[in-house]
């Protein structure tokens, strides 16, 4: 009877402990399974991703690969990932969703990636506190769902191919401090909700219109209007230089006439 309690209670204990550490490996396999996603996504002819090793597995190994950084050394929790300059092409993972639980800044600027970006991005890293995708050839629309990352203080975009209208949805980012979408295809009005930010951040976008622009949705420049209103005012000017010279060539005309008249009589 007793050593079948202490086999009974034995064998609960490792089953349980087994099912524990179950539990934390799935926990940690996230953000490793992010990276080696990444990795698998991504082309990378210059080996700029060289030391992301997947043999190891010791806790924080992941820590040492360039262009990552995580909250702790010691455990594999991603905090950024940084891979600007890096020569990637593709797509932008999906395999980014596992970092979900602990990602907050992202750039991936200045590589050669040519997708769309993905509509789910705020659902896969919704803490997302920093994006950076300039400088790459991403096209299509900017994902309205963007404005479900609300934490987002930084929002990079600019120097790629991305066409259609900036979301009016980035109107409920309240935290957004940086944003750029300048030197891409956009079109359509600036929303108002975003016209504190700079000229620049708008710059180089053909279709694109309002304020902070100078290009006026649906009418005339800035530039324009100034330049018609200088015309106007000079045509003013020569307007009634030339009828109060008229003016006076009419009166001196009239004042001789009159002088010739007394003088004749
Ligand atoms: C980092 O993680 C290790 C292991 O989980 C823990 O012992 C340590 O206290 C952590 N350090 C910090 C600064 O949180
Ligand atoms: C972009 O990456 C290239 C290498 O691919 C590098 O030479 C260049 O300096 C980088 N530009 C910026 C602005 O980081
Ligand atoms: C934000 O997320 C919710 C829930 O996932 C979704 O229903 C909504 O459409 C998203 N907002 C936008 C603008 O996509």
């Amino acid at each position: 009877m007793f050593r079948r309690n202490m086999l009974c209670s034995s064998l609960f204990v490792l089953t349980f402990l087994g099912f524990l550490s179950f539990f934390a490996s799935s926990q940690v396999a996230d953000d490793v399974e992010c990276l080696r996603g990444i990795k698998a996504t991504l082309s990378d002819p210059e080996a700029s991703l060289a030391t992301w090793r997947f043999g190891n597995t010791t806790p924080g190994f992941i820590c040492n690969f360039e262009g990552v950084t995580c909250w702790n050394s010691s455990e594999n929790r991603v905090l950024d990932l940084e891979l600007q300059s890096f020569k990637l092409s593709g797509r932008i993972p999906e395999s980014l969703k596992y970092c979900g639980k602990s990602l907050q800044r992202l750039s991936l600027s200045n590589n050669s990636l040519s997708s769309e970006i993905p509509i789910e991005i705020c659902t896969w890293l919704p803490f997302l506190v920093s994006v950076d995708f300039s400088r790459n050839r991403l096209s299509g629309a900017i994902p309205p769902s963007f404005s479900n990352c609300s934490y987002l203080n930084e929002l990079v975009l600019s120097d790629n191919e991305l066409s259609g209208a900036i979301p009016t949805e980035f109107g409920s980012l309240k935290r957004l401090k940086k944003l750029s979408v300048a030197n891409n295809r956009l079109s359509g009005m600036v929303p108002a909700s975003l016209s504190g930010f700079g000229e620049e951040d708008f710059k180089g976008n053909k279709g694109l219109c309002g304020s902070p622009l100078e290009s006026m949705c649906g009418g005339m420049s800035k530039k324009k209007r100034v330049a018609v209103i200088v015309a106007a005012g000079v045509g003013g000017a020569l307007v009634s230089l030339l009828l109060s010279l008229g003016f006076y060539w009419w009166c001196s005309k009239i004042t001789t006439n009159n002088k010739i008249e007394t003088n004749s009589k």
